[in-house]
């Protein structure tokens, strides 16, 4: 079958023939139709120092994916041949701590679908233990099926606090920004202020349902934004930058007592304005993974229900130009870039 293969320690992807993978006896073998690559991919595509600390190549590489079961191991009892299947893609162990008091999200021993210890869905087929499969409701397009898995990083973060009636901050609108705003329209929150450097990413925003978008490169400020509202803080906050600066103009506008889930990776030399954290009683909340399985039942309820994702897909190649879709990323010109066969 053909792959995208992370042959070399150095930057670069390659198009390979590679061996079928083997159906093992809790096994699913999915044909792949469409993957999409997640800013996780470009990491490892750029052979950053996080990739070079974390994975091993050579590798198979893609964790976002749909596709349809045309194989099922001698063990498998719940996916049949032909079923629609997507799959959570963190492998977890099922016998550590965090497994065994349902928090697999944090398991100790978890392998990484396309990242590490498990080959990848940017291939023709891909093999996922049954434990991993998601059946995908007919209701549902598989462009967003694809997508699941940002889209339960968002769903994680935003549902980490109640938002009935609240207003909320989301800093950062990269894909999951933008999919967050939309959950917390779709949740009820009462007032959405997004605010990122790149006014592209915040008209996106804007039709996922964003209230107020802040383009701090255009001088507009998260202040101004309150001003507009007549708010004296937010009583959500929803990180998704992982820039210093957007945490701590966060911190610096959360209402007394308020909430703040935090997904972006800051930089660990990130310096705090610890006493807005301290004197204005700040629960911050730090968001890994999806939850197993609640956000992924929460996903499907928001899908069926009618939150459209498509505003966010920008772009589309056959995984032969897979070399485009990277470009494109790197650049940072586009929301989500879909592969398909
Ligand atoms: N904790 C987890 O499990 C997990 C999982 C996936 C992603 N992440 C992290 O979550 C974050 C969001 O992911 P993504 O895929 O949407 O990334 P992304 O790069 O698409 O989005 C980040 C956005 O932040 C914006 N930004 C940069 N500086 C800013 C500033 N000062 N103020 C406001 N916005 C600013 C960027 O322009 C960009 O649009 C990233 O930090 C990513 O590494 C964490
Ligand atoms: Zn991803
Ligand atoms: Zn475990």
């Amino acid at each position: 079958m053909k792959a995208l293969v992370k042959r070399y320690a150095e930057p670069g992807l390659w198009m390979e023939e590679v061996p079928m993978p083997q159906v093992g006896v809790n096994d699913v073998l999915i044909k792949v139709t469409k993957a999409a690559i997640c800013g996780t991919d470009l990491h490892m595509y750029k052979w950053d120092e996080w990739s070079q600390s974390h994975c091993t190549p050579p590798y198979i590489m893609g964790h976002e994916f749909v596709g349809v079961a045309v194989e099922v191991g001698p063990g498998v009892r719940g996916v049949k041949v032909g079923d629609r299947v997507t799959a959570e893609g963190h492998i977890v162990c099922g016998t550590c701590r965090n497994c065994r008091r349902g928090m697999g999200h944090v398991c100790e021993n978890s392998l990484s679908v396309g990242i590490f210890g498990k080959d990848g869905a940017f291939a023709e087929y891909v093999t996922i233990p049954e434990s991993n499969i998601v059946h995908i409701r007919p209701e549902i397009p598989d462009d967003f099926a694809a997508i699941m898995d940002p889209f339960g990083n968002a769903t994680h973060t935003a549902l980490a606090f109640p938002l009935l009636g609240e207003d909320v901050l989301i800093t950062g609108a990269g894909l999951i920004g933008t999919m967050a705003a939309g959950i917390c329209r779709y949740a009820g929150a009462k007032n959405i202020v997004v605010t990122d450097l790149n006014e592209q990413r915040l008209e996106i925003a804007k039709k996922m349902g964003a209230t107020i978008t802040v383009n701090g490169s255009k001088g507009e400020t998260v202040e101004g934004a309150m001003k507009q509202l007549g708010i004296r803080g937010f009583d959500v906050g929803l990180e998704m930058s992982g820039a210093p600066a957007a945490f701590n103009d966060m911190i610096a506008h959360m209402y007394k007592g308020a909430n703040i889930a935090q997904l972006g990776i800051l930089p660990s030399n990130t310096k705090v304005n610890w006493s807005d954290i301290i004197f204005n009683a700040l629960t911050i909340k730090g968001i890994t993974g999806r939850r197993m399985w609640e956000t992924w039942y929460q996903m499907e309820q928001m899908l069926v229900g009618g939150l459209d994702l498509s505003p966010v897909i920008t772009h589309r190649f056959h995984f032969d130009d897979f070399q485009k879709g990277f470009d494109i990323m790197s650049k940072g010109q586009c929301g989500k870039v879909l592969l398909e066969w």
